[in-house]
């Protein structure tokens, strides 16, 4: 797609572009890693394109499930006519299965939320209200049909669940930062806290109640001039509303934002009477701890000494399952 002749024809063949409509530039839209996203610009509009491939774009030697695109395209079609939803997410202007490819509204030149891992950085209050009241919606959706999106649970549940705690997984944490092999040693081996992340793992594969995002983390929210959107649904599926709300408080923590937005979070939410607390803490956990030493690193700014303080209360919510009562 990078040749501009190449993709006005496809876009002509699958009747996408107007009559007299000619693309006039492609550019980058923002940092991204699963997927090939690209901003098309033509002589009447603008709109983004997320085609997802066989394999990981930024890691080509590691395969990924191709159907992501269609659990994206699919999530994007649910939110269609919801209140609170549709305005959040950018409009879904068409699929192409066959292709894998998905065309959305464009937002606009914006950055993600990935800059609040910063020293003194924080997200706004009245953003931390929207994203808030994006999840207690969305999981107030009743179910109809929905990919089981299996494949990327999968890759998800080795990535948080599995991988960040083998004791011999490959990864040089050292050379992320010095000490942090050390940070992560005591964890590899204790067997207790092990086993009790692998049942957290099997309520996270098992079918849950709600249409969760499965990704709800900064780098899932841009930062528009109309305020915070949410983008990226592909790791969307029927599963526990509990782990997209401790995903969002474990960044929370990751970035350093203070226990004043945690417990706006926690208010905003209005967890249901069904709402598992014992859950949700261990899944907060969880994800501070793969986030510190998994795989999937993020741009923090944080010393070895607040690295682990931190996975010592992770440790806490997952082993005492207190983080609700700390709200
Ligand atoms: N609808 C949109 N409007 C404007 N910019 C967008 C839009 N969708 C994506 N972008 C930009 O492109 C970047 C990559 O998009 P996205 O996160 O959907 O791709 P991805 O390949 O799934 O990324 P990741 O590997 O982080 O999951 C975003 O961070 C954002 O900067
Ligand atoms: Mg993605």
């Amino acid at each position: 797609m990078e040749d501009l002749s190449a993709l006005q024809h496809y876009l002509n063949r699958i009747g996408h572009l107007g009559p007299d409509e000619e693309i006039k530039y492609t550019e980058k839209p923002g940092e991204g890693n699963m997927n090939y996203v690209v901003r098309v610009g033509t002589n009447q509009r603008h709109f983004i394109l997320k085609q997802s491939r066989p394999w990981v774009e930024k890691y080509p030697q590691i395969a990924a499930p191709v159907e992501r695109s269609q659990v994206e395209a699919t999530f994007l079609e649910k939110i269609q006519g919801v209140d609170e939803l549709e305005n959040s997410c950018p409009k879904l202007l068409w699929s192409d299965p066959q292709n894998y490819i998905l065309a959305i509204e464009d937002l606009g030149r914006s950055s993600d939320f990935t800059h609040i891992y910063a020293k003194h950085e924080k997200i706004s209050s009245d953003d931390l209200e929207s994203a808030t009241i994006f999840l207690r919606r969305l999981h107030k959706l009743p179910l109809s049909t929905f990919p089981e999106n299996r494949e990327m649970r999968k890759l998800n549940h080795e990535h948080i669940f599995r991988f960040p705690f083998l004791r011999e997984n490959g990864l040089d944490l050292d050379a992320t930062q010095k000490g942090l092999a050390s940070v992560a040693a005591p964890f590899k081996v204790n067997e207790k806290l092990k086993s009790e992340i692998s049942k957290y793992g099997e309520i996270y594969l098992a079918p849950g109640r709600a249409l969760i995002h499965g990704d709800f983390y900064p780098g899932s929210w841009l930062n528009t001039n109309e305020g915070i959107k949410i983008i990226d649904p592909e790791f969307a599926f029927h599963g526990p509303p509990e782990f997209d709300v401790a995903v969002m408080i474990a960044h929370m923590m990751l970035a350093k934002q203070g226990k004043r937005p945690v417990k706006k979070i926690w208010k905003l939410y209005q967890p249901p009477a069904n709402f598992d607390t014992a859950l949700f803490s261990a899944f907060a956990g969880i994800e501070i701890m793969r986030r510190l030493i998994g795989i999937a690193q993020l741009p923090l700014e944080l010393s070895i000494a607040d690295k682990i303080n931190l996975m010592a209360k992770a440790t806490e919510w997952i082993e005492k399952k207190n983080l609700a009562g700390e709200l």
